[in-house]
């Protein structure tokens, strides 16, 4: 494993030039935040040498008194960042920020409260200036650990805490090297984690707790894994267990396979699923946000396929040039007909009830109680579901709800939904 790791190094350690291009534009960067006279500090990756090889990018928060308000701690990140950048953009996250440029290396600009300790915090920014404190010294020496944990992440799609990802932040990668000392020892350690254990990184113990916890030496009620979800920390379990029986530079490289439009549709044949997705317009919202809405919709409507009888078996959502949620059923489509409970025979006014309503066909016994024989509106999934959208748009989530009220959907299924080849390929197991 020693040998591949000297490999893997090399994917993972920036050139010289990229160093020196960073070691540049910080040095001009806080000469410019100088002479506009703000407080900063250098957080993040780069403050820490344990950004990844091609991911330059410069983190640098300005520290502004509580006394300042909301609003205008905004407006004051945007104006300095105009000021020191070369070129800029406002981007939203918890609280807008400045991305952009300076001699060509791409800097975050962040407003934050200078707060005297993690627990008087006004938001979750103004905590990060605490974990670069907390890791900064403790981390030296150990930067190429993280640097091979960022990229083991990255190349199997767990890597950033965003909801899209719902992996691992930067953060914890630097926390789990400083708690297991090296990149090889966390592999082996974490081959063994459950669901239950709980990292106590300042008290250096491990114990056993409701759920995956990693307790942030800077503020220990907060879960710094938070974000990380179930199937992610499943993910990496296992990762971490193949890695070890076999150690291949393969875990340190990103795949971007291919998938032919024949085995799509080979595998739709085999399948003989109704498979079918919902699309519609974009809106332009906040990453996190539209993706939590996706996830909400989509598992809405799963359950609402469960409880109408047409077994789904998996569901998936995404966002491109236009939102997707996409579904499998194993019913592609039911009888007209199904049976509904009545009362038991005793409960003689329900009875009488029961069976004064119109039907087309008469109710029956059975078991000791009254059924009747109904007919369904709909029998393919994707019509229960074109009226189910229709009608219930509003419990999708705000914007997206919004979004198809105003701009409508369309439902794809069969050969159409090869323009969505590659996320349907990872949604039914197919590989490239
Ligand atoms: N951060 C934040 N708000 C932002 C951007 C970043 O609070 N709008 C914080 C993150 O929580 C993190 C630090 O700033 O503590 C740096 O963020 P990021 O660049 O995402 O992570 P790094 O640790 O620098 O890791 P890398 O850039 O290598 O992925
Ligand atoms: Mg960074
Ligand atoms: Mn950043």
């Amino acid at each position: 494993m020693r040998e591949l790791l000297r490999d893997a190094l090399k994917l993972v350690v920036p050139e010289k030039d990229e160093v020196e291009a960073g070691e540049k534009a910080e040095k001009e960067l806080r000469k410019r935040l100088k002479d506009v006279g703000v407080e900063f500090t250098f957080v993040g990756s780069y403050a820490r040498k344990t950004w990844l090889k091609g991911n330059l990018e410069i983190d640098v928060f300005i520290l502004i008194p509580t006394n300042v308000g909301r609003e205008e701690l905004e407006k004051l990140g945007i104006e300095v960042g105009k000021k020191v950048l070369d070129r800029y953009e406002v981007r939203y996250a918890e609280h807008p920020y400045v991305h952009g440029e300076v001699l060509g290396v791409k800097v975050d600009l962040v407003p934050c409260y200078k707060v005297e300790s993690a627990e008087k915090i006004l938001s979750a920014v103004d905590r990060t200036p605490f974990h670069h404190e907390w890791l900064k010294d403790k981390v030296a020496g150990k930067e190429n650990d993280v640097r091979l944990l960022k990229k083991f992440l990255k190349a199997n799609g767990i890597y950033g805490a965003e909801f899209k990802v719902k992996g691992f932040s930067g953060y914890l990668c630097e926390l789990l090297i400083i708690f297991y000392g090296s990149f090889e020892n966390l592999i082996k350690n974490a081959s063994r984690w459950t669901r239950r254990t709980v990292i106590d990184v300042s008290k250096g113990e491990v114990r056993s707790g409701e759920n995956f916890f990693v307790v942030d030496p800077v503020d220990p009620k907060r879960n710094v894994a938070a974000n990380l979800s179930l199937e992610n920390l499943a993910k990496f379990v296992h990762l971490c267990r193949e890695f070890i029986k076999n150690p291949k530079i393969d875990f340190f490289i990103e795949k971007d396979f291919e998938v032919s439009e024949e085995k799509i549709l080979e595998a739709m044949r085999i399948r003989n699923s109704s498979i079918f997705a919902l699309e519609f317009e974009r809106p332009e919202i906040f990453e996190d946000n539209l993706y939590s809405q996706l996830e909400r919709a989509a598992k809405k409507i799963y359950e609402h396929l469960e409880r109408e009888g047409f077994k789904p078996i998996r569901y998936h959502y995404f966002a491109e040039d236009k939102c997707y949620l996409v579904f499998e059923c194993e019913v592609r489509e039911l009888s007209k007909v199904y049976r509904k409970v009545g009362p038991p025979f005793e409960e003689y006014e329900h009875v009488d009830k029961f069976l004064k309503k119109d039907r087309i066909f008469k109710p029956f016994i059975d078991g000791g109680r009254w059924w009747s024989f109904e007919i369904r509106k709909f029998t393919k999934p994707q019509e229960f579901v074109e009226d189910f959208v229709t009608k219930n748009f509003s419990a999708l989530g705000k914007n997206v709800g919004e979004f198809i009220a105003m701009k409508g959907f369309r439902i794809i299924e069969g050969p159409e939904l090869l323009k969505i080849k590659k996320e349907l390929a990872k949604m039914i197991g197919v590989v490239g």
